[in-house]
Order: structure tokens, then C-alpha cells, then sequence
């Protein structure tokens, strides 16, 4: 009997791979569900004696069974252009593995990094994580060695391992990916966290819109739990806000509070969940541990340039023709991912502007795609690569539209702890709304009182307005409390300064003279 291999991925199910696969059983075929290959663009993908074909629907099943379907064949999936030119570690199993087959994730490696660790002592297993240079991969590119460090370091009767796959950013699916295909993998990686800095309970505090990954994990956890012990793990929905992707808000609404930012001091390292030392890390984080330990920190330092280290799944979404993950090593110019990689625009056209690291981060005009995959690059031109979530946006998008949704998105999810953020949003919300209306601000009553000597004389011209916005971004970049209010002028920025015809200006320049 012929065996045919579909994805049982949230993407490929949206797609239609159970209508596939039933198809393919009702004409006999057998069906083994595995993890998805991550080439979004070709699901439902199906792959028979490692030959792939996709998108695949149901009246395409016959022929493929027949040997023909030629149109939809793309040859050995494994040899396909946007594997080949991956360096996958953390998703090196994508596409290959039964998602919660034990047989499958040992015959894969699975669990040589925690076999290490304990080898080598809990010591030996955070020096070996801080040697790495691996920094984390929620947003901050914090060494996630340092941060096992300080916790490993405190005092407590209970301490915590808290995984972070909240997941919230724009473009992003590669903890779901994980989660939903690889679910031992990020396992390993906590009970190693555990098993170094002396915490015997973890949480994968998860995003509600993922129930697939949920019913994963949960399956996962209790098929692999003899293997961890005496650590021991918890899946925890997340409560439906950004602002709990922030890693103390996260732990509040992990204890059933309001998922509001704790001010820092004290770091969740030494007062975290439930006041203990805590370990906060990204999912990606801990599931890079694993190859760590495995093949040793030497052997993921070697991938990477600078300060950033080892691998990245970089995320390709929006308006591209081959969405889809693309893990590789550090480095790599955004032009290559955007139009060599990914293939240019879905649609067909100029691509015009490509929005990397998720609602907070800058939008990347085509002069600046040399520009190499690093923290400290992005950093240098007031852009962040956060999760790796890459968005591209054609010609028809508007950029002033996209500014002021910065503003609204900022508004609607502010936790509302401190003053720049939640009122800040607000008012730029308005005022971009005033700039694109061109009618700035006339004076209101107040203002034209005769003791009001210090107001304005005049109405605001469009340049004021402009000045405003950018002195309100500065104060909330560095007036705001956590990273939501900080970098929501990075998108507003980053539009005015590339695009300033789509605010009605013609030049930067000339808006702020
Ligand atoms: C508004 C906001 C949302 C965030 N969302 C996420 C998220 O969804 N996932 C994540 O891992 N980190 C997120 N972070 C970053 C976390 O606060 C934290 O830096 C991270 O979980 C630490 O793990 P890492 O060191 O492994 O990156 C967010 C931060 C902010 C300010
Ligand atoms: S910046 Fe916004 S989300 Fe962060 S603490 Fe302040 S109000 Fe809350």
C-alpha cells in the first residue's frame, strides 16, 4: 500500500490537508501526519517516497496515486531550493518526524542534549549555554547563559522554568511550528533549563489562538514525562493580549492577575512566578539549548557573525510569494530573504517596504535591504529583529496608514501602567490623524485666553505637527516601561522618515524644517 506523508500543522489544516488526507485514504492510500516542511505556499503538501506535490486538493489525489499530477510535483521535498539553502537546527526535524512519536524524536538526537547535561552537572551545562553567545529570541536577544546565571545563582526553596510562547508578534508562527510539530524538542530544552539552575516546576504559558499547539504539548507532555522527572511540566492559555508576550506581565496573568508590567527591579530572575527565581525564556531560546548541549556550544558559535550567535528561524509572511520558515545562520542580507528567498511580492508587485520584528519594529525600505541579519545591525538604524518575523508590504501599501496604526495598535493594548504609552498612543493617534486631514491643531479656548502669555498665537502648521510626532515618539521611546510603549515609535519613525510623501510631505528634510 502506497504511504503518503501530510502535515498536521494549524497552516496546513487551514489549507485543507484533512480534506487531502481523507481523500487519499477513501482511495486507499495509507496516511502518516508529520510535521510541516514550512514551505507555507505549497500546502497542503504531500509527500509520497519523498517526492512532494502541492498545493494539493482533493481531485488531485487519483492522479497523484496514478503517478501523474506532474503540474504539482516539485521533486524530492528534501532537495527543494528553499530547504537546501537553510541551515536548520531547531527545525531540523521539520517535515521528517511524526510530531509526538518518542521513536521518532530519539531516532532524531532527541534528547542527547539532556543526556549531556546531566553528564556535565548544572555548572558546566550554563557556562556551556553562556560560551555559546546564544542570546534570547523573544524580542530583547538577552544571553539567555547570563540570565541561567543569576538564577541558578538565588536562594529559594522554588524556582521556575516559564516558556514564553505567547507568540504575538505580526509574521511570526515558529513556536506554533514547534509546538505543533517538534513538541519534544522544546521539552528537552526546559528540562535542561530546569536541570541547570535547580527548578523542578515548569509553565508553557501558550497563546489561546493556538489550540493545535495546546492538544500537542499536553499529549507531549504526559507521553514524555518519565524522561524529564523529577521535572515537571504545566500548559498554561494565555490570557488574549500582546502586552502578555511581555515576560512580567506574562507572570502576572500565569498567577491570574491582570496582565499588567511589573516595574524592574526586582528581575523575574530572582523575584519572578509566585515571587521565586524564575527562568523567562522564548520558546526558540530553550529549543536551541538542546543543540547546544548536544553538539556543544563551540559547534553552534561557529554559525552567526559578531554578537549574534548560532541560528535564527527567520519567519517570511505578508505580501510574499514563498512564505514560509527559513532557518539560518545570522547574517544574511534582508534583500536575499525578501526577493531571493521569499520570491518577491504575491502579487506580483514592486515590493515597498518590509516590516521586520513584528508590530514594533521599523519599517525596512528596499535602499536599506544589504543590511545583515544581527542585533547590533538593526539596532544601528533604529530597527530590531525581535522574534524574526518578516512582513512585506507592495507598492499599494500606505505607510502613513501604517504609522498610525502603530499608534492605535500601541493604544488598544497598552497595559496602561504608565503615562507616555497609554496616553501617549492616543494622542499620536490623533495627531497622525490630524497631519493626514492636514488641519493641524488651531488654537482651542484655553489657549486663546489673554493670561495664557506662553500659548500659541497661531494655529499649528503641518511642520509643527510633524515636530510634535517626534517629540512625542521621543518621549515615549524613552519615558514608557516596557518595550510596547518604547518601540511603537520605531514603525511611526521609520514610515515618516522613508515615506514622508504618504504623510503629505515631499521630503523628511522639509517636514522637520
Ligand atoms: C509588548 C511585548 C510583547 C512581547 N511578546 C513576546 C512574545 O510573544 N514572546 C516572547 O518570547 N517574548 C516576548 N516579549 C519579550 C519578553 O518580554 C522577554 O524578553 C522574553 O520572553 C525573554 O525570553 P528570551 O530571553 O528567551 O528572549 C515581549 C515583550 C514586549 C515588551
Ligand atoms: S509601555 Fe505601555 S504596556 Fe508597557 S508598562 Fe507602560 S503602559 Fe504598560
Amino acid at each position: 500500500m502506497m504511504t503518503v506523508r501530510i502535515s498536521d500543522d494549524a497552516l496546513a489544516l487551514a489549507c485543507g490537508a484533512d480534506d487531502v488526507a481523507a481523500a487519499f485514504e477513501k482511495a486507499g492510500a495509507a496516511v502518516e501526519r508529520v510535521s510541516s516542511w514550512g514551505m507555507h505556499w505549497l500546502e497542503p503538501l504531500v509527500e509520497v517516497n519523498g517526492v512532494g506535490f502541492g498545493p494539493v486538493t482533493p481531485a488531485d489525489v487519483q492522479a497523484i496515486l496514478d503517478g501523474g499530477a506532474d503540474a504539482l510535483c516539485i521533486g524530492p521535498v528534501a532537495a527543494h531550493p528553499f530547504i537546501v539553502a537553510q541551515q536548520r537546527l531547531t527545525f531540523a526535524r521539520a517535515g521528517k518526524t511524526r510530531p509526538l512519536s518518542l521513536d521518532d524524536y530519539e531516532a532524531t538526537d532527541g534528547w542527547k542534549g539532556l543526556g549531556r547535561a546531566r553528564e556535565l552537572g548544572p555548572e558546566a551545562t550554563i557556562e556551556e549555554v553562556v560560551a555559546s553567545g546564544l542570546r534570547g529570541r523573544g524580542g530583547a536577544g538577552f544571553p539567555t547563559g547570563i540570565k541561567w546565571r543569576t538564577v541558578a545563582a538565588a536562594r529559594a526553596d522554588q524556582k521556575y522554568i516559564v516558556c514564553n510562547a505567547d507568540e504575538g508578534d505580526s509574521a511570526t508562527f515558529a513556536d506554533r511550528m514547534i509546538m505543533e510539530g517538534d513538541p519534544y524538542q522544546l521539552i528537552e530544552g526546559m528540562a535542561i533549563a530546569g536541570f541547570a539552575v535547580g527548578a523542578s516546576k515548569g509553565y508553557i504559558y501558550v497563546r489561546s489562538e493556538y489550540p493545535h499547539a495546546i492538544a500537542k504539548l499536553e499529549q507531549a507532555i504526559h507521553k514524555s514525562a518519565h524522561i524529564i522527572a523529577p521535572f515537571h511540566l504545566e500548559v498554561r492559555e494565555g490570557a488574549g493580549a500582546y502586552v502578555c508576550g511581555e515576560e512580567t506581565s506574562l507572570l502576572n496573568s500565569l498567577e491570574g492577575k491582570r496582565g499588567e508590567v511589573r516595574a524592574k527591579p526586582p528581575l523575574p530572575a530572582l523575584e519572578g512566578l509566585f515571587g521565586k527565581p524564575t527562568v523567562v525564556n522564548n520558546l526558540l531560546s530553550l529549543c536551541a539549548v538542546t543543540h547546544i548541549l548536544a553538539d556543544g556550544a563551540t559547534f553552534y558559535a561557529d554559525y552567526g557573525l559578531g554578537r549574534s550567535r548560532g541560528t535564527m528561524p527567520i519567519q517570511l509572511a505578508g505580501n510574499v510569494k514563498h512564505g514560509g520558515l527559513f532557518e539560518t545562520a545570522f547574517g544574511i542580507s534582508l534583500g536575499t530573504l525578501v526577493n531571493e528567498i521569499g520570491g518577491g511580492t504575491a502579487s506580483g508587485r514592486p515590493v515597498k517596504a518590509v516590516q521586520v520584528g513584528g508590530p514594533l519594529g521599523a519599517y525596512i525600505h528596499p535602499d536599506q535591504f544589504d543590511i545583515p541579519f544581527d542585533y547590533e545591525a538593526y539596532a544601528a538604524v533604529d530597527a530590531l529583529i525581535g522574534h524574526g518575523g518578516i512582513c512585506v508590504f507592495d507598492d499599494t501599501a500606505d505607510l502613513a496608514g501604517m504609522a498610525r496604526f502603530a499608534m492605535e495598535f500601541c493604544a488598544v493594548e497598552s497595559c496602561g501602567k504608565c503615562t507616555p504609552c497609554r496616553i501617549g498612543s492616543t494622542r499620536g493617534k490623533e495627531l497622525i490623524d490630524r497631519i493626514l486631514a492636514r488641519a493641524p491643531r488651531g488654537r482651542d479656548t484655553v489657549e486663546a485666553l489673554p493670561q495664557m502669555h506662553n500659548a500659541p498665537r497661531s494655529a499649528r502648521a503641518l511642520e509643527d505637527e510633524i515636530t510634535l510626532l517626534e517629540d512625542l515618539c521621543e518621549t515615549m521611546k524613552f519615558g514608557s516601561l516596557c518595550a510596547l510603549g518604547g518601540f511603537t515609535p520605531y514603525p511611526v519613525l521609520s514610515a515618516l522618515r522613508h515615506w514622508p510623501e504618504d504623510f503629505g510631505v515631499t521630503r523628511m528634510a522639509e517636514a522637520a524644517e
